[in-house]
């Protein structure tokens, strides 16, 4: 009996080792965790890009004010911006708003609540704030946002040199490219990836 144990303990550990291998080199994490931090820093060296959703819950709070704030590492960097799912049913009482600095990207109220499909942004800056607001009433999951790093400043984006050049021109880390999230914000890094998610 003990030793089927310890077979099944030691087939879980080799399962975790295998998953963390495969494990997308980009992390993830939750909006209403990050509230009010202004200083969510992206750096090409240790954090190119990240993925995160509003809740770890399946729907998020009513009454509800959460903002964070990303800042590029170096003054040239810039980023990209990727909405891959909204779910804001409760619309236009909840919304997302994302400011480029001060410039309000997603002018357009479909693109701040409702069910629309994934849209993209590539900011002019290096300073993007996520804002949510949500009123009383119908709630449901919210969003995830894949966000990465862009070097508009990096001549032919060389992928000997740890970049990768999107097919609409952004150019991002390497390190992004076949992590499941759409950091180009065209999807052309997670095209041709094996079934173990990295090429
Ligand atoms: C903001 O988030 C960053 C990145 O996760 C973390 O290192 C930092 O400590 C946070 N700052 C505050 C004030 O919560
Ligand atoms: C959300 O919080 C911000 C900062 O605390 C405040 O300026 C803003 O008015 C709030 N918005 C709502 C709808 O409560």
């Amino acid at each position: 009996m003990e030793n089927i144990n310890l077979f099944l303990v030691l087939t879980f550990l080799i399962l975790i080792v295998r998953l963390s291998d495969a494990k997308p080199s980009s992390d993830k994490f939750f909006m209403d965790k990050m509230c009010g931090n202004e200083s969510i820093i992206l750096d090409g060296d240790f954090k190119p890009g990240t993925s995160f959703q509003l809740t770890s819950n399946s729907k998020y709070q009513p009454n509800f004010n959460c903002s964070i704030k990303f800042r590029a590492a170096q003054s040239t960097q810039r980023f990209v911006i990727t909405i891959e799912r909204m779910n804001i049913v409760n619309c236009p009482n909840d919304y997302l708003r994302i400011y480029d600095s001060s410039t309000l990207l997603n002018k357009d109220i479909k693109q701040q609540c409702g069910t629309p499909s994934s849209f993209s942004f590539t900011t002019t800056t290096g300073q993007v704030t996520f804002t949510f607001t949500s009123g009383p009433g119908t709630k449901s999951s919210g969003f995830q946002i894949a966000i990465a790093l862009h070097f508009p400043a990096v001549p032919a984006c060389p992928q000997n040199l740890g970049f990768f050049l999107c097919k609409n021109k952004n150019c991002i880390s390497k390190k992004l490219q076949c992590d499941t999230y759409n950091h180009c914000g065209d999807f052309t890094d997670e095209l041709s990836c094996s079934m173990v998610g990295k090429k």
